[in-house]
Protein backbone atom coordinates (compact mmCIF):
# COMPACT_ATOMS: atom_id res chain seq x y z
CA UNK A 1 0.00 0.00 0.00
CA UNK A 2 1.38 3.12 -1.30
CA UNK A 3 2.21 6.08 1.60
CA UNK A 4 -0.54 8.15 2.99
CA UNK A 5 -0.35 11.69 1.49
CA UNK A 6 1.21 14.06 3.54
CA UNK A 7 -1.20 16.97 4.26
CA UNK A 8 -0.34 20.29 5.82
CA UNK A 9 -3.60 21.86 6.69
CA UNK A 10 -3.78 26.01 7.40
CA UNK A 11 -6.22 27.74 9.49
CA UNK A 12 -7.27 30.91 11.12
CA UNK A 13 -10.12 30.68 13.06
CA UNK A 14 -12.75 27.86 14.06
CA UNK A 15 -11.57 24.97 12.07
CA UNK A 16 -14.39 23.18 11.30
CA UNK A 17 -13.25 21.65 7.78
CA UNK A 18 -9.96 20.63 9.48
CA UNK A 19 -11.78 18.70 12.24
CA UNK A 20 -13.42 16.75 8.78
CA UNK A 21 -10.09 15.95 7.11
CA UNK A 22 -8.69 14.92 11.01
CA UNK A 23 -11.81 12.70 11.20
CA UNK A 24 -11.76 11.31 8.31
CA UNK A 25 -8.02 10.55 8.36
CA UNK A 26 -7.92 8.08 11.16
CA UNK A 27 -9.78 5.60 8.61
CA UNK A 28 -6.55 4.12 7.02
CA UNK A 29 -8.37 3.82 3.83
CA UNK A 30 -8.76 7.43 3.70
CA UNK A 31 -5.50 7.74 2.17
CA UNK A 32 -3.98 10.83 3.72
CA UNK A 33 -2.50 12.14 6.89
CA UNK A 34 -2.55 15.68 8.62
CA UNK A 35 1.22 16.03 9.36
CA UNK A 36 1.25 19.37 10.67
CA UNK A 37 -1.43 22.53 11.29
CA UNK A 38 -0.51 26.17 10.92
CA UNK A 39 -2.38 29.26 11.48
CA UNK A 40 -1.51 33.07 11.55
CA UNK A 41 -2.81 33.35 15.17
CA UNK A 42 -2.54 32.08 18.58
CA UNK A 43 -5.59 30.60 20.94
CA UNK A 44 -7.95 29.24 17.81
CA UNK A 45 -10.00 26.51 18.02
CA UNK A 46 -8.55 25.18 14.81
CA UNK A 47 -5.33 25.15 16.59
CA UNK A 48 -6.54 23.07 19.96
CA UNK A 49 -8.54 21.06 17.69
CA UNK A 50 -4.99 19.74 16.08
CA UNK A 51 -3.53 19.50 19.68
CA UNK A 52 -6.02 17.48 20.85
CA UNK A 53 -5.40 15.26 17.60
CA UNK A 54 -1.39 14.98 18.21
CA UNK A 55 -1.03 16.68 15.44
CA UNK A 56 1.97 19.26 15.47
CA UNK A 57 1.05 23.00 15.38
CA UNK A 58 2.53 26.05 14.61
CA UNK A 59 1.87 29.76 13.93
CA UNK A 60 3.43 32.51 12.09
CA UNK A 61 1.88 35.62 12.68
CA UNK A 62 1.96 38.82 10.12
CA UNK A 63 2.24 41.19 12.92
CA UNK A 64 5.72 39.54 14.11
CA UNK A 65 7.34 40.19 10.68
CA UNK A 66 8.85 43.46 9.39
CA UNK A 67 7.21 42.77 5.95
CA UNK A 68 4.55 40.70 4.57
CA UNK A 69 7.18 38.85 2.23
CA UNK A 70 9.09 37.74 5.12
CA UNK A 71 6.43 36.31 6.75
CA UNK A 72 5.57 34.63 3.75
CA UNK A 73 9.06 33.23 3.55
CA UNK A 74 8.88 32.06 7.22
CA UNK A 75 5.55 29.96 6.50
CA UNK A 76 7.17 28.19 3.85
CA UNK A 77 10.38 26.97 5.47
CA UNK A 78 8.01 25.79 8.36
CA UNK A 79 5.81 24.02 6.07
CA UNK A 80 8.60 22.63 3.96
CA UNK A 81 9.81 21.23 7.31
CA UNK A 82 6.43 19.42 7.37
CA UNK A 83 7.06 17.73 3.47
CA UNK A 84 3.27 17.97 2.64
CA UNK A 85 1.79 16.28 -0.69
CA UNK A 86 -0.41 19.21 -0.57
CA UNK A 87 -1.09 21.86 1.18
CA UNK A 88 -5.19 22.97 2.44
CA UNK A 89 -6.13 26.27 3.36
CA UNK A 90 -9.43 25.70 5.33
CA UNK A 91 -10.81 28.95 6.45
CA UNK A 92 -6.63 30.27 6.27
CA UNK A 93 -7.36 34.07 6.06
CA UNK A 94 -4.49 34.97 4.31
CA UNK A 95 -3.20 35.34 0.56
CA UNK A 96 -0.31 33.36 -0.01
CA UNK A 97 2.81 34.29 -2.25
CA UNK A 98 3.59 32.88 -5.62
CA UNK A 99 7.24 31.68 -4.29
CA UNK A 100 4.85 29.82 -1.56
CA UNK A 101 2.38 28.69 -4.10
CA UNK A 102 5.13 27.30 -6.45
CA UNK A 103 6.78 25.08 -3.52
CA UNK A 104 3.40 23.51 -2.89
CA UNK A 105 0.72 22.78 -4.33
CA UNK A 106 -2.14 24.37 -2.25
CA UNK A 107 -6.04 23.97 -2.42
CA UNK A 108 -8.26 26.58 -0.82
CA UNK A 109 -12.34 25.69 0.15
CA UNK A 110 -14.24 28.78 -0.63
CA UNK A 111 -17.90 29.44 0.77
CA UNK A 112 -19.24 30.76 -2.75
CA UNK A 113 -19.53 28.76 -6.14
CA UNK A 114 -16.51 30.26 -7.96
CA UNK A 115 -16.14 32.70 -9.69
CA UNK A 116 -19.22 34.55 -8.21
CA UNK A 117 -18.51 35.69 -4.92
CA UNK A 118 -14.58 35.95 -4.12
CA UNK A 119 -12.71 37.38 -1.00
CA UNK A 120 -13.91 37.49 2.81
CA UNK A 121 -17.61 37.24 2.60
CA UNK A 122 -18.89 34.86 0.30
CA UNK A 123 -22.06 34.13 1.86
CA UNK A 124 -22.85 37.58 3.04
CA UNK A 125 -21.79 38.79 -0.88
CA UNK A 126 -24.46 36.03 -1.86
CA UNK A 127 -27.28 37.05 0.05
CA UNK A 128 -26.86 40.45 -0.44
CA UNK A 129 -26.87 39.54 -4.31
CA UNK A 130 -30.04 38.07 -3.76
CA UNK A 131 -29.14 34.65 -5.66
CA UNK A 132 -31.30 31.72 -4.88
CA UNK A 133 -27.94 29.29 -5.15
CA UNK A 134 -24.72 29.48 -3.35
CA UNK A 135 -22.22 26.81 -2.34
CA UNK A 136 -18.90 26.03 -2.21
CA UNK A 137 -15.76 25.60 -4.11
CA UNK A 138 -12.79 23.75 -3.12
CA UNK A 139 -10.07 25.12 -5.89
CA UNK A 140 -5.85 25.26 -6.69
CA UNK A 141 -4.80 28.37 -5.61
CA UNK A 142 -3.19 30.98 -7.49
CA UNK A 143 -1.84 34.43 -8.10
CA UNK A 144 -5.46 35.84 -7.51
CA UNK A 145 -8.28 36.08 -4.52
CA UNK A 146 -10.20 32.31 -5.46
CA UNK A 147 -9.90 32.71 -8.83
CA UNK A 148 -7.62 29.36 -9.04
CA UNK A 149 -8.39 26.40 -11.01
CA UNK A 150 -11.59 24.64 -9.80
CA UNK A 151 -11.51 20.83 -8.47
CA UNK A 152 -14.63 20.55 -6.96
CA UNK A 153 -18.26 22.63 -6.30
CA UNK A 154 -21.32 21.79 -4.39
CA UNK A 155 -24.17 24.03 -4.50
CA UNK A 156 -26.54 25.58 -1.39
CA UNK A 157 -29.91 26.56 -1.82
CA UNK A 158 -30.88 29.74 -0.28
CA UNK A 159 -33.43 30.16 2.06
CA UNK A 160 -36.38 31.89 2.61
CA UNK A 161 -35.40 33.64 5.84
CA UNK A 162 -31.81 32.56 5.88
CA UNK A 163 -29.26 35.28 7.12
CA UNK A 164 -25.54 35.05 6.93
CA UNK A 165 -25.25 32.77 10.26
CA UNK A 166 -27.46 30.58 9.12
CA UNK A 167 -26.18 30.55 5.33
CA UNK A 168 -22.96 29.90 5.98
CA UNK A 169 -23.47 27.25 8.60
CA UNK A 170 -25.63 25.48 5.87
CA UNK A 171 -22.86 25.72 3.28
CA UNK A 172 -20.09 24.58 5.64
CA UNK A 173 -21.74 21.38 6.17
CA UNK A 174 -21.64 20.79 2.63
CA UNK A 175 -18.38 22.26 2.09
CA UNK A 176 -17.07 19.82 4.34
CA UNK A 177 -18.20 16.91 2.93
CA UNK A 178 -17.02 18.13 -0.17
CA UNK A 179 -13.59 19.00 1.00
CA UNK A 180 -13.38 15.34 2.47
CA UNK A 181 -14.46 13.90 -0.67
CA UNK A 182 -12.21 15.69 -3.23
CA UNK A 183 -8.79 15.20 -0.80
CA UNK A 184 -9.54 11.43 -0.09
CA UNK A 185 -9.33 11.02 -3.74
CA UNK A 186 -6.83 13.16 -4.78
CA UNK A 187 -4.84 11.34 -2.17
CA UNK A 188 -5.65 7.56 -3.43
CA UNK A 189 -5.69 8.87 -7.31
CA UNK A 190 -3.62 11.96 -7.74
CA UNK A 191 -4.58 15.06 -9.24
CA UNK A 192 -3.42 16.60 -12.49
CA UNK A 193 -3.73 20.86 -13.40
CA UNK A 194 -3.45 21.79 -17.00
CA UNK A 195 -4.15 25.01 -17.36
CA UNK A 196 -7.78 25.70 -15.73
CA UNK A 197 -8.81 21.82 -15.86
CA UNK A 198 -8.27 19.96 -12.93
CA UNK A 199 -8.44 16.08 -13.12
CA UNK A 200 -8.21 13.99 -9.92
CA UNK A 201 -7.43 10.08 -11.04
CA UNK A 202 -6.42 7.65 -13.66
CA UNK A 203 -3.23 7.70 -12.13
CA UNK A 204 -2.59 11.30 -11.93
CA UNK A 205 -0.17 11.54 -8.62
C1 LIG B 1 -15.14 28.17 5.64
O1 LIG B 1 -16.48 28.33 5.25
C2 LIG B 1 -14.21 28.62 4.53
O2 LIG B 1 -14.69 28.35 3.26
C3 LIG B 1 -14.17 30.11 4.78
O3 LIG B 1 -14.06 30.22 6.16
C4 LIG B 1 -14.76 29.13 6.77
C5 LIG B 1 -13.85 28.48 7.77
O4 LIG B 1 -14.54 27.61 8.58
N1 LIG B 1 -13.10 30.71 4.06
C6 LIG B 1 -13.18 31.87 3.44
O5 LIG B 1 -14.16 32.59 3.49
C7 LIG B 1 -11.94 32.26 2.67
N2 LIG B 1 -12.25 33.22 1.67
P1 LIG B 1 -13.80 26.60 9.56
O6 LIG B 1 -12.71 27.42 10.27
O7 LIG B 1 -14.86 26.17 10.53
O8 LIG B 1 -13.26 25.49 8.75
Amino acid sequence: MQQPTRLVVLVSGSGTNLQALLDACTDPAYGARVVAVGADRDGIEGLARAERAGVPTFVRSLSDFETRDGWDAALATVVERFEPDLVVSAGFMKLLSTDFLAKFLTLNTHPALCPAFPGMHGPRDALDHGVKVTGATLFVVDAGVDTGPIVAQVPVTVEEGDDVASLHERIKTAERAMLVEAVGRIAREGITVEGRRVRIGAGAR
